[in-house]
């Protein structure tokens, strides 16, 4: 049977470079991105597959439930891997509905159009596989004074923030689906993601585009906060392994061991793109500038991914160090990227955005 993928949020962050990686590295593969294309949606970022024979992109929206089963109809789909979220913590803070709307009801969306469809077929759920995007937020906060423990994929879920409780219950829905009906689910937690196509209200590449301009650096609370960081191919080379690979209704976390203190990695971000713009390193450490917090905002997230490593074969291919200045290099050489998305004045964007959604 011809693989026919559909890979929904493909225009976002992630989902690009899978989708990337799925349209380079099998030709044979039909490979079609379901996106909504929401302010975190950006065709641009998929410029160099986009006329690629095996890829089609759909614009659509994951709640839309008609659409999306009359999609897996036309297009025979034999698998999901299903990305497309709201994933920015600050908005769901803001506008918790939106979260509940797209990331539980869209992905209860996606799990019943992949039901209906298959349970239709004469091998109904054979070679089949509906593969859910998760993060490691759904495990709540650990505490930076036990540094020895981590998230495993027995730890209990305890989300906080509106995004985290929405994947949490994302995540749920998709376990009940295999548990009652068997379908061929998979579900894996992964650690912050950086690199190139980031949509630039997350940390790293909005300060990257802030010390450009030199302007200043939120940083939340103390910036004692740790967050676990991957580079974002190396978490689609994991998604690709795991989508062949796994093992179905099996967990798998996926993290970099790669803890680090915001204020840590802000002074390294400071001082690379001091380096490559050939200002004096660290010119612009004064631009940092301590704001009040995040609600809610949990202490530590760390990931324990050697279920991954050993059942697997999986494991990070970059040290943090390359990737950070890969990451800094790219944005900084993709300026007309970034300036198409803030236009200016990137609060006001984000305000006009948020109004309109
Ligand atoms: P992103 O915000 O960059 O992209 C999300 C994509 O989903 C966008 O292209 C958007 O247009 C699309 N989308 C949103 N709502 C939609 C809807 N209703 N219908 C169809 N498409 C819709 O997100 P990201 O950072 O690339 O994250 C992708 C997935 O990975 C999410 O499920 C997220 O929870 C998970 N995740 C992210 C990280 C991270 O560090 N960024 C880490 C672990 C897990
Ligand atoms: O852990 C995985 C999660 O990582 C994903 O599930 C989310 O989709 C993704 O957005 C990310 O969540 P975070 O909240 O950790 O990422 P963010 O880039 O928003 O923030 C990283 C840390 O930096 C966090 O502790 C908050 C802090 N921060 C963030 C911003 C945007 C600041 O101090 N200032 C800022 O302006």
């Amino acid at each position: 049977m011809k693989k026919s993928i559909i890979i929904t949020g493909g225009a976002g962050f992630i989902g690009s470079h899978v989708v990337r990686l799925f349209v380079n590295k099998y030709p044979e593969y039909r490979i079609i991105n379901v996106d909504k294309l929401t302010y975190a949606g950006n065709l641009a970022n998929l410029k160099d597959i986009e006329d690629k024979p095996n890829y089609r992109f759909v614009r659509a929206d994951i709640c839309d439930f008609d659409t999306i089963y009359a999609l897996m109809q036309e297009e025979h789909v034999t698998g999901v891997i299903h990305l497309a979220a709201e994933s920015h913590v600050d908005r769901s803070i803001k506008d918790p509905f939106t979260f509940a709307r797209t990331n539980v009801m869209g992905t209860l969306s996606m799990l019943q159009a992949a039901k209906l469809y298959w349970e239709a077929l004469p091998e109904k759920y054979e070679g089949k596989r509906f593969y859910h995007i998760s993060t490691d937020e759904v495990y709540g906060a650990l505490e930076i004074e036990h540094p020895e423990i981590l998230f495993t994929e027995e730890t209990k879920y305890n989300p906080h923030s509106p995004y985290s409780a929405s994947k949490a219950s994302s995540d749920h829905f998709v376990r009940a689906f295999h548990d009652t009906y068997g379908m061929p689910t998979i579900v894996t937690n992964c650690s912050n993601n950086y690199g190139p196509y980031q949509f630039p209200e997350k940390l790293i590449p909005l300060f990257i585009n802030n010390i450009r301009h030199r302007k200043p650096l939120p940083v939340y609370g103390k910036g004692e906060n740790v967050r676990d960081w991957l580079f974002v191919e190396d978490h689609a080379r994991a998604i690709d392994i795991i989508f062949h690979k796994g093992v179905i209704a099996e967990t798998y976390n996926i993290g970099g061991f790669n803890e680090w203190r915001n204020i840590d990695i802000i002074k390294t971000v400071i001082k690379t793109v001091d380096r490559l713009l050939g200002r004096p390193e660290g010119a612009d450490l004064d631009l940092i500038t301590f704001v009040t917090d995040r609600a809610g905002h949990d202490m530590r997230y760390a990931i324990d991914s050697r279920k991954l490593q050993r059942e697997l074969g999986w494991e990070p291919s970059l040290q943090f160090e390359e990737g950070i200045e890969r990451t800094v290099r790219w944005y900084l050489e993709n300026q007309e990227w970034l300036d198409n998305i803030t236009s200016g004045d990137y609060e006001k964007y984000y305000d006009d955005m948020y109004k309109n959604r």
